[in-house]
């Protein structure tokens, strides 16, 4: 597998905490998304951690073909 499985073709609004860590799954293949739940360890991906600077809703790329991970920059629209 080289190419991230597509969980959703399109964003998905989380409200975060500032100060929290987050996991971002890069695989596609967690349930819980768009976090890592564990699901990579059947491939070559790893999770990106991410921290929230401060508490607001943040749109998660779900699509794992962003090129500013963790968020959604639209390229689910090229998928
Ligand atoms: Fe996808 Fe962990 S489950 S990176």
């Amino acid at each position: 597998m080289s190419e991230p499985h597509v969980a959703q073709r399109g964003p998905l609004a989380v409200t975060v905490e500032a100060g929290k860590e987050y996991w971002w799954c890069r695989c596609g293949l967690s349930q819980s998304q768009p976090f890592c739940d564990g699901s990579h360890r059947v491939g070559p991906f790893r999770p990106l951690r991410f921290r929230a600077l401060r508490s607001e809703t943040l749109y998660f790329c779900a699509c794992k073909h962003t090129a500013s991970p963790p968020l959604c920059d639209g390229s689910h629209k090229r998928l």
